[in-house]
């Protein structure tokens, strides 16, 4: 059976740990000792196995999960020596395939773009490139889409932000509807299931485009219209493509 290791034990790896161990991954689960409490903490509740260097890491597993920070990636490379071809999954935001090869010389890299639904197996998965054994295995971390070019997969990098955004988009709504007096909960309740209600619907619908259904709301006269034309003249849908074109540019800059 499959040993995984995990170098760098974070917000991001727990939650992939989690998700692992939800969708039935059985084998061991190796972690590097740094945060020690995190780890402690981690393995108690997944059952993993918490080594006393980075290096038995390395060693006793098939695959590797790289989840430190990028500024860290180059001094933790001159810390190990990976085995021959060992598969090393890097969810390092922005490090491309060729630092990847450049760090660590023995390996065979794979680059990673996953959410926080990953503890819950429900996130976009996104490789770059496919291959066994992980694209099984983070396959059970939700929707998994496999990328044949780095730069399709910076696009996804970005919607990975994306994700993130959204958050803070919903919260401001939520706000708005809690200023007008609704609960949290009631605010919340009609954000995201106003939310959730166009997703389903589109995901229901998927020969039709994201515009015609939208248009087919936004008929004209309607207070959907009304609003829209209020979005799109305060730039706010101009906004969203430049958040991207941003994050896509800092994203090639870091090449
Ligand atoms: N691919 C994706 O989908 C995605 C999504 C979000 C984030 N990310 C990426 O995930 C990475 C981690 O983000 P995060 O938010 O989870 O960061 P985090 O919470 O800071 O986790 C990183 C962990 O690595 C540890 N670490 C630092 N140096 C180490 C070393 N030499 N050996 C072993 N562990 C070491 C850190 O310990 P200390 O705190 O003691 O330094 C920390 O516990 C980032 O590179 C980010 O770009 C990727």
């Amino acid at each position: 059976m499959l040993t995984i290791g995990i170098l760098g034990v974070g917000e991001l790896t727990e939650k992939v740990v989690m998700g692992l161990r939800r969708g039935g991954f059985a084998g061991r689960v190796l972690l590097s000792p740094r945060n020690h409490e995190r780890a402690q903490q981690l393995s108690r509740q997944c059952t993993c196995e918490v080594m006393a260097d980075n290096q038995q890491v390395v060693d006793e597993t098939d695959l590797l999960l790289l989840g430190v920070r990028p500024e860290v990636v180059e001094q933790l490379s001159n810390e190990i020596h990976l085995k021959p071809q060992q598969t090393l999954v890097s969810l390092v935001a922005g490090l491309k395939h060729s630092e990847l090869q450049r760090c660590f010389p023995q390996a065979r890299p794979v680059r990673a773009m996953l959410s926080y639904a990953a503890q819950i197996n429900q996130s976009t998965v996104v490789i770059t490139p496919g291959g066994e054994p992980h694209e099984t295995l983070l396959g059970t971390l939700g929707s998994l889409t496999v990328l044949d070019d780095e730069a399709a997969f910076e696009l996804a990098t970005v919607a990975a932000c994306m994700n993130g955004w959204f958050y803070f988009f919903l919260s401001d709504l939520q706000q708005w509807f809690t200023d007008k007096g609704l609960s949290k909960e009631q605010a919340a309740q009609l954000v995201m299931g106003n939310m959730q209600d166009c997703l389903a619907s589109a995901r229901h619908q998927p020969q039709a485009s994201l515009e015609a259904l939208g248009s087919a709301i936004a008929t004209p006269g309607t207070f959907t219209a009304v609003g829209l034309e209020v979005l799109r003249s305060n730039g706010a849908t101009l906004a969203w493509r430049e958040a991207l074109e941003e994050v896509l540019n800092r994203l090639h800059k870091a090449s």
